[in-house]
């Protein structure tokens, strides 16, 4: 077992609380509400909690192995835990893959979360009291079709994030985690009941949980696979990478059951905040990327100091986006300090750096380049959006699944996961071996199209 790196998390709960942060951020407020919208509801739901238990779980445990018994960033990782188990030595290419799939998320991720920070000062300035359907998404119109204040938000959010890596990730962001997590629940749940008192909640239930088979179709699928790695941070190694400071003697198979719960939870909670606004309002769940930012904003307009709760819900919002960015980030800055000889504030400068420019991509692909559609007819967001989530995650899960169950020796296995060869370990096993597998392999042949043919052959329809 390779030695502890310098850093390490104070305690358990430190690690809980950071691969929590890590996990809980715009996928579950942003993006779980209007990908759920967009796929129809209920059935998507289902089909995404089913991805979270036999996927998430088995996959989870997994990262937090690898990370912990290679203590390194996840390229590195998987080069020495590749040595120890006899594979070949080009799986590195796999953590590196996840290295660059961070820095693609983070590129776009900034700019979303950029939206929330330029959110904070209009909902401080009374922007949203008493303001109707069509002048709130005005406001949101307003901000995505200017290229300036997204670009100065995106900036501001990137100098942030690279200035709490570049710091360590240890004291400052521990702290700030163990506050701001409790916090973000806080407001949550009293939007929910705020929601819940709007006389919607029965509808909102009926379309989140009341599944509609027949708008299942092999895109729902892939989205909830997609959605489901993006929400727990999975696939790319920024678990991994986090596992790495994690001390010798924490239980992992507790660990992920703890950070995945509270993911899911937060992602339900959020969509049950946001949907009886919808449908109070009579706006469409499926408005897109706008969600949010045209939902809440209504709910807080009517409410009585809704500007504080407004206020507060934005901030959270991006706090719960730094926490998932710095995650983000953390790996290609190990990477390159590690590997190039820079120190770490040049490291995260040069890695942040990266992530700005690539981000300008997704700033003008909501207004001067919203025509620019280089590939498949969707903007240059869409298509990172597509190509992370739907790709670079499932297929860096698919690969991480496999060299841990086919490569890594149950002893070594059972020792990191302090686990006697027992039903605990061998259902893990099984689900990581096979079911995991299959899964993403069944979701990839169903997204290029060759699943449905195959189906076809032996007469079932799809
Ligand atoms: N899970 C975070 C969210 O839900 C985003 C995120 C952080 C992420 N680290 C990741 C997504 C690693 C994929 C891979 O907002």
């Amino acid at each position: 077992m390779a030695t502890a790196p310098a850093a390490l998390w104070s305690s358990r709960l430190a690690f809980v609380l950071a691969a929590t942060g890590s996990a809980v951020g715009l996928g579950n407020i942003w993006k779980f509400p209007y990908v759920a919208g967009e796929s129809g509801g209920g059935a998507f739901v289902l089909i995404y909690l089913l991805c979270v238990v036999v996927i998430g779980v088995p996959l989870m445990m997994a990262e937090i192995l690898m990370g912990r018994r290679g203590r390194q960033n996840p390229a590195d990782s998987f080069r020495d835990l590749a040595s120890e188990s006899g594979a070949r030595s080009w799986w590195w290419l796999v953590g590196f893959m996840g290295i660059i799939a961070g820095i693609l998320i983070l590129s776009f991720y900034s700019v979303i979360a950029g939206w929330a920070m330029a959110y904070v000062p209009v909902a401080v300035s009374g922007g949203f009291t008493g303001a109707d359907a069509a002048t709130i998404s005005g406001l949101f119109g307003d901000l995505v079709s200017d290229p300036k204040r997204l670009l100065f938000w995106h900036s501001l959010f990137i100098v942030i994030t690279i200035g709490i890596v570049s710091a360590g990730v240890e004291a400052g962001l521990e702290k700030a985690v163990k506050y701001l997590m409790p916090a973000l629940l806080g407001i949550l749940l009293i939007l929910f009941g705020y929601s819940a008192a709007s006389g919607y909640m029965d509808q909102a239930l009926t379309f989140m949980f009341s599944p509609d088979f027949s708008k299942v179709t092999p895109q729902v699928v892939l989205s909830a696979v997609g959605m489901a790695f993006f929400s727990l941070s999975l696939g790319m190694g920024a678990i991994m990478m986090y596992g790495a400071y994690l001390p010798d003697r924490a239980s992992i198979p507790k660990l992920a059951l703890a950070v995945v719960s509270a993911d899911t939870a937060v992602a339900i909670l959020a969509g049950l905040a946001i949907f009886p606004i919808v449908f109070a309002n009579d706006l469409a769940p499926g408005a897109g990327p706008g969600l949010v930012f045209e939902t809440l904003p209504l709910a807080f307009g009517q409410m009585t100091g809704g500007w504080v709760l407004g206020t507060l819900f934005f901030l959270l919002l991006v706090v719960a986006a730094l926490t998932s960015a710095i995650s983000l980030l953390e790996p290609s800055v190990s990477w390159a300090v590690r590997h190039t000889g820079l120190n770490r504030k040049a490291a995260a400068l040069l890695a942040g750096g990266t992530v700005w420019l690539l981000g300008l991509g997704t700033v003008f692909s909501f207004n001067i380049a919203a025509d620019f559609k280089p590939l498949l007819d969707r903007t240059v967001f869409d298509l990172l959006d597509g190509l992370t989530s739907n790709i670079m995650l499932p297929l860096g899960g698919l690969l991480i699944a496999i060299f841990v169950a086919r490569f890594m020796s149950r002893k070594v296995l059972g020792e990191e996961l302090q686990l006697e060869d027992g039903l605990v370990f061998k259902l893990w096993h099984f689900l990581l071996r096979y079911v995991v597998r299959v899964c993403i392999i069944l979701v990839f042949l169903n997204a290029t199209g060759l699943l449905p043919k195959a189906l076809s052959l032996i007469g079932v329809e799809w």
